[in-house]
């Protein structure tokens, strides 16, 4: 099963011979990305061993399909070039990152959390080379890619979008969703700081 937000980290996957998918759950990434050419071979990995079985049940056969259960990375059979972790929180996600012990393109969708996740790609070597914003199911999904490299992100693209200054639809359309959300909390210096930074991205989209 896909929808708009997995079919936004399909689009981010550049074509791999190894895709991990992290967090597989029920495996649709994996499997969507194999129907699609976007890998040659996956490894599925689940820190969940009932959740993995979903995985196994619906790629069952597939020899290009591989099975682990584990925390991120763990007991994976090779080194992966290109990884999916989505659908945690972004403090999860820049654990499983940071305990990698190589430095694999990635494609990212956090839950919550997403300025510590992009100050920490920062902080391990990660440049963010896109961000996407989609709206399914009534609320709005952050996805990234990231790929090692250098990067200087200020408060505004931590807070909002690494490349806040690219002109984008998508984020412009996240921006006005943002700027009625905020304006309509207590205008806390929190608050109020956040709102000067979505001001300060939307000049770029004009
Ligand atoms: C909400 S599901 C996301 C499924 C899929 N990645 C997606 O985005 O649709 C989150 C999955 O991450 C798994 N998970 C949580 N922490 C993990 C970790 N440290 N290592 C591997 N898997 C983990 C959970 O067991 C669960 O199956």
């Amino acid at each position: 099963m896909t929808g708009p937000r997995i079919e936004a980290i399909l689009s981010l996957i550049e074509p791999s011979k190894t895709l991990a998918d992290i967090g597989c759950d029920h495996g649709f990434v994996a499997r969507a990305a194999l129907k699609k050419g976007l890998a040659q071979e996956v490894m599925l990995s689940d820190i969940s061993a009932a959740c993995l079985d979903k995985a196994r049940r619906i790629l069952a056969g597939d020899p290009r399909a591989s099975f682990t259960v584990g925390d991120g990375f763990d007991g994976l059979p090779k080194e992966a070039e290109r990884a999916v972790i989505a659908g945690m929180g972004g403090r999860v996600i820049a654990g499983i990152v940071r305990r990698c012990p190589y430095r694999p393109a990635l494609i990212l969708g956090p839950q919550r959390d997403i300025p510590f996740l992009r100050g920490e790609l920062n902080a391990l070597g990660y440049r963010i080379e896109a961000e996407r914003f989609i709206k399914e199911g009534g609320r709005y999904y952050v996805l990234m890619r990231a790929a090692a490299g250098r990067q200087d992100l200020d408060e505004t693209a931590r807070r909002l979008n690494a490349l806040y200054t690219v002109k984008n639809a998508e984020f412009a359309a996240y921006l006005a969703y943002l700027r009625d959300k905020y304006g309509k909390f207590p205008p806390t210096e929190t608050n109020k700081k956040i709102l000067r930074q979505i001001e300060e991205a939307y000049v770029w989209q004009r």
